[in-house]
C-alpha cells in the first residue's frame, strides 16, 4: 500500500478513535511504512545540524530520490548522532596533552538491510582565539584486545588522523565511512580517542585554555545510508498536469493537506510541520476517457462491467503518479535523522 493511503486511513482513524488512548493499527502501519517500530520519544533533543537543515530545504531530486546529492552517494537516509564517550582524565600523563576523550556514536539504529554509504564526523569549536595558538588533534581507533596484547596499553590502538588546528568557530570534518561501515556490527563499535594537544609548549603554561577547550568542543558523526527496500527504479520525469475540468464526482486528485500537529507527531517530527499529501477519489465510469488515465486493464474492466454490472466491478479510482518527500525528525536516542520517503505525494489518480 503506499505511504499517502496509509496516512489516510490513519487520519480517518484518528477521527473515529478521537477518545481511544491505544495506538490505532493504522498508525502502527504507517509508522512501519515509514521504517519505524513506533512513534519516536526524543528524550532531550538537541539542534539540527546545519547540514541536514541543508538537504532538507534543497528538496529530494524526484528523478533520483536514492542518491543523497550534497554528499554525492548513493542513499536515502541521513542521521547525526550525538557523541555519548565520557571525558577521560588524563590516565597517560604527558605535558602537553590537553584532553582526551571518549568518543562513542551508537550506530545500532542502522537496520541490516541498510547500506552506509558516507560516515563523517565533525568536530566542531565554538570558540575564537586570535592569539594564534596551535593545538594539535589526533584520532584513534581502539583495536581488539587481544590477551597477550593488553600488556601495553599504548599500542593497542591505531591512529587514524592527525592535524593541527587553531580554535577558531570552525570545523574539522574527517572521512570515517570504512569505520562507520564497520561499527554497524555493535561487537565492533569500540568507539575513538580522541586527543588534543598544546602544540610545542607544556599545557601548564595556558592550562585555562586547556581546561575550557572540552566545553567548546562539540563532536558529531553523520551517516547516509541507503535502504534499497525503500528504492524505485529512477522514475520518468513528471508529465504536465491536464487542465481540463472534470465534473466533481469523475476520478481525480483531491487537495488534502496533513499536519503532523493533527496526528500527534508534532514533537518527533521536525520538519515539515506537514505537507499536501492529496487523494484520489471519484467515479469511473463507462466508457472511461483519455483524461482518467486508465490503465488498459480498467479500459477493459468497464467494457465488461457495462455488459455484466453483477459480476464485475468498476475499477477502482487510484494514484497513477506519486512523489516523494523528505521528512527531519529526532529518533529514540534523540539522534536527527533525514529520510527520503516515497510515494508520500499524490499528484495523479486514475482508474485501475
Ligand atoms: C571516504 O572514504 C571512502 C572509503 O575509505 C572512500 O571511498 C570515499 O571516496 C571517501 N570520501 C571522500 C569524500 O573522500
Amino acid at each position: 500500500m503506499d505511504v499517502s493511503v496509509l496516512f489516510i486511513s490513519f487520519l480517518l482513524a484518528l477521527f473515529l478513535l478521537a477518545d481511544c488512548t491505544e495506538l490505532p493499527f493504522q498508525e502502527r502501519m504507517l509508522l512501519k511504512a515509514l521504517g519505524l517500530n513506533g512513534r519516536p520519544r526524543p528524550v532531550s533533543p538537541g539542534p539540527v545540524p546545519k547540514a541536514l537543515w541543508k538537504i532538507f530545504e534543497k528538496g529530494i531530486n524526484a528523478e533520483n530520490p536514492c542518491r543523497m546529492e550534497g554528499f554525492q552517494v548513493p542513499g536515502n537516509i541521513v542521521r547525526s548522532y550525538r557523541d555519548q564517550g565520557p571525558l577521560i582524565s588524563s590516565e597517560v600523563p604527558h605535558e602537553s596533552l590537553c584532553f582526551k576523550k571518549h568518543l562513542f556514536f551508537d550506530l545500532s539504529v542502522i537496520e541490516k538491510k541498510e547500506q552506509v554509504t558516507l560516515g563523517q564526523l565533525e568536530i566542531k569549536f565554538k570558540h575564537n582565539t586570535y592569539h594564534g595558538r596551535e593545538f594539535q588533534f589526533r584520532l584513534y581507533r581502539p583495536l581488539r584486545l587481544s590477551l597477550k596484547g593488553m600488556r601495553d596499553h599504548q599500542t593497542n590502538r591505531r591512529l587514524l588522523f592527525a592535524q593541527s588546528f587553531r580554535l577558531l568557530h570552525r570545523s574539522l570534518h574527517f572521512n570515517l565511512t570504512k569505520v562507520a561501515q564497520d561499527w554497524t556490527t555493535p561487537e565492533n563499535n569500540m568507539g575513538l580517542v580522541m586527543e588534543i594537544y598544546a602544540d610545542g609548549e607544556p599545557a601548564n603554561k595556558f592550562s585555562t585554555l586547556c581546561e575550557q577547550i572540552h566545553s567548546f568542543t562539540h563532536t558529531s558523526l553523520l551517516t547516509v545510508t541507503l535502504d534499497p527496500t525503500s528504492c524505485k527504479a529512477a522514475r520518468p520525469k513528471r508529465s504536465a498536469e491536464s487542465s481540463m475540468p472534470t465534473p466533481s464526482n469523475i476520478c481525480k486528485k483531491r487537495r488534502l493537506y496533513i499536519d503532523f500537529k493533527d496526528v500527534g507527531w508534532q514533537n518527533w517530527v521536525i520538519a515539515p510541520r506537514g505537507y499536501m499529501a492529496n487523494y484520489c477519489h471519484g467515479e469511473c465510469p463507462y466508457p472511461l476517457t483519455e483524461m482518467l488515465k486508465g490503465t488498459n486493464h480498467a479500459v477493459l474492466q468497464t467494457l465488461v462491467h457495462s455488459i455484466e454490472p453483477e459480476i464485475t466491478p468498476l475499477p477502482c479510482c487510484a494514484p497513477t503518479k506519486l512523489s516523494p518527500i523528505s521528512m527531519l525528525y529526532y529518533d529514540n536516542n534523540d539522534n536527527v535523522v533525514l529520510r527520503h520517503y516515497e510515494d508520500m505525494v499524490v499528484d495523479e489518480c486514475g482508474c485501475k
